[in-house]
C-alpha cells in the first residue's frame, strides 16, 4: 500500500465525515451558542422591555411618550434666566424641531426617547447624549451665540438614521 500524495490526503480529510468526538463537540458548542442567544434575547425583552417594531407597536417607554411632560415638548420657563425643555427623540425625528430658545439662558434639555436609542448631539455645543426609552436624561446647557444649531442622531437606530436632524434657533437676547 503506497502513501496518498498530499494533495490526495487533503482531499480525503477535505471529504472525510467528522468522527464522532468532533460531531458531538460541534453539538455541544451550537447548544452552548443558542443558550446564549436565546438567553440575551430573553433578558433584553424582559428585562427591558423592547420590542421588534409591529403594527402593534407599544413599549412601556412608548407610554413616556404619550403621557406626562413629553406630551407638550418645548421650552418652559421656569425661572428669571432658566428654561427647560422635554425633548422626545423617536424613528426618526426630534419633538421639537425647530426650537427657539433664548440666548445666555439656562436651558434644561430633558430627553428620552419612545422607541430605540437615539444619540442627542448639539452641533458645535458640549450637549451629547444618549435618548434612552424609558429614562430621561438631563443635561444643561447656555448658548452665549444666537443662532441655528443642528441636532444630530449619533447612535444608529436604523434605515433613516442619516436623516434624524433636529434644528435648535437661538433667539438673540434683547439688546444684544
Ligand atoms: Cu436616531 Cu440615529
Amino acid at each position: 500500500m503506497s502513501e496518498p500524495t498530499p494533495s490526495q490526503a487533503f482531499e480525503d480529510a477535505f471529504h472525510a465525515v467528522a468522527e464522532r468526538h468532533e460531531r458531538i463537540w460541534m453539538f455541544i458548542s451550537l447548544m452552548l451558542l443558542s443558550l446564549l442567544l436565546a438567553g440575551a434575547a430573553f433578558f433584553v425583552v424582559d428585562a427591558y422591555g423592547v420590542v421588534v417594531k409591529t403594527a402593534g407597536y407599544q413599549t412601556h417607554p412608548g407610554d413616556a411618550a404619550q403621557s406626562g411632560p413629553f406630551t407638550e415638548t418645548g421650552l418652559e420657563r421656569t425661572g428669571p434666566n432658566t428654561y427647560s425643555v422635554h425633548m422626545l427623540a423617536h424613528l426618526w425625528a426630534w419633538t421639537p424641531s425647530p426650537l427657539h430658545v433664548p440666548q445666555g439662558a439656562d436651558i434644561t434639555f430633558y430627553v428620552t426617547s419612545s422607541d430605540v436609542l437615539h444619540g442627542f448631539e448639539v452641533q458645535g455645543t458640549t450637549i451629547n447624549m444618549t435618548a434612552v426609552p424609558g429614562t430621561i436624561g438631563a443635561v444643561t446647557y447656555t448658548f452665549q451665540r444666537a443662532g441655528t444649531y443642528n441636532i444630530i442622531c449619533n447612535e444608529f437606530c436604523g434605515l433613516e438614521h442619516q436623516n434624524m436632524l433636529g434644528r435648535i434657533i437661538v433667539d438673540p437676547a434683547h439688546g444684544a
